[in-house]
């Protein structure tokens, strides 16, 4: 029995290293091609500030794009978060995944990195209609294994180049002062990492970074626009009724 098993196992392997086609892996974009762009992404939410975002934005006729969790700081499925979600994209800004939970992919096995990825689109196309083309990974984050199941769920992988530091407690003097540079330095376009859940974020260094970055000449566009076009949904369709699925 013993010998049988090791056999086998030992036969799985070398087909496995021979027979298996190497897997394709997700296009990973860090930054922008379009000039005088500046992408400004979310990460996290939703939770309770992504409201108060819609007015500061519009101010400056500003498209965001929120990379969003199902069950991180607040479930998705709540009411409160399917309204703000529906409000997003309502607004004209752009949502794509970030995981259900936050999860840190590079240490997932092929199986878990599906069931994550897979319960935040299906939450994704219930409340919102949209399956997600663009995803972020959690802690910018991703190894080979995690590139080709973000590939063979038909999604590219979006990073960022710039990193108001918000999550790793900059004060927002700093955060402010990042943006200060940014704006200085002027490079062609910006993707920024932004943190939606996070009050200071919202209040202090958002709106900061909206003047001087305007100041400075920047268009405020989407992740797919500032990539040039990209499609930032598989498809687009109705938007559910609760059921109860709708839960974390
Ligand atoms: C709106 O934008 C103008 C500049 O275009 C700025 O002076 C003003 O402070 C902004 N107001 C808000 C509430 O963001
Ligand atoms: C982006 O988020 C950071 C925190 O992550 C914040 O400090 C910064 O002001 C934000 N920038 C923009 C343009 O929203
Ligand atoms: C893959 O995503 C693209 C958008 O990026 C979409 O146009 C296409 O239909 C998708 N393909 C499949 C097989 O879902």
């Amino acid at each position: 029995m013993r010998s049988v098993c090791f056999t086998l196992a030992a036969f799985i392997a070398v087909a496995t290293a021979s027979v298996l086609p190497k897997r394709d892996l997700a296009t990973v974009y860090s930054k922008c091609t379009v000039k005088d762009t500046v992408a400004i992404t979310f990460d996290d939410g939703m939770f309770i500030y992504e409201e108060e975002l819609l007015p500061l934005l519009a101010n400056y006729s500003a498209k965001a794009t929120f990379f969003l969790n199902g069950n991180n700081y607040a479930c998705i499925y709540d009411d409160k978060s399917v309204q703000s979600v529906r409000n997003l994209l309502d607004s004209g800004h752009e949502i794509g995944a970030h995981t259900w939970s936050h999860a840190h992919m590079a240490q997932l096995s092929w199986d878990k990195l599906h069931h994550e990825m897979f319960l935040i689109e299906d939450a994704l196309v219930k409340v919102a209609g949209v399956m997600p083309a663009l995803m972020r990974p959690p802690y910018g984050e991703y190894n080979d294994r995690a590139l080709a199941a973000i590939k063979a769920r038909n999604q590219s992988a979006i990073i960022w180049d710039f990193d108001s530091q918000d999550s790793i407690g900059a004060t927002v003097a700093k955060s402010k002062s990042l943006y200060d540079e940014a704006a200085a330095k002027r490079p062609d376009s910006i993707l920024t990492l932004n943190h939606s859940v996070l009050k200071n974020t919202v209040r202090e260094v958002l709106p900061h970074a909206l003047e001087v970055l305007s100041k400075a000449g920047y268009k405020f566009v989407t992740v797919s626009e500032c990539l040039g076009g990209l499609q930032p949904y598989q498809f687009v369709q109705y938007r559910g009724m609760k059921d109860d699925t709708w839960k974390c």
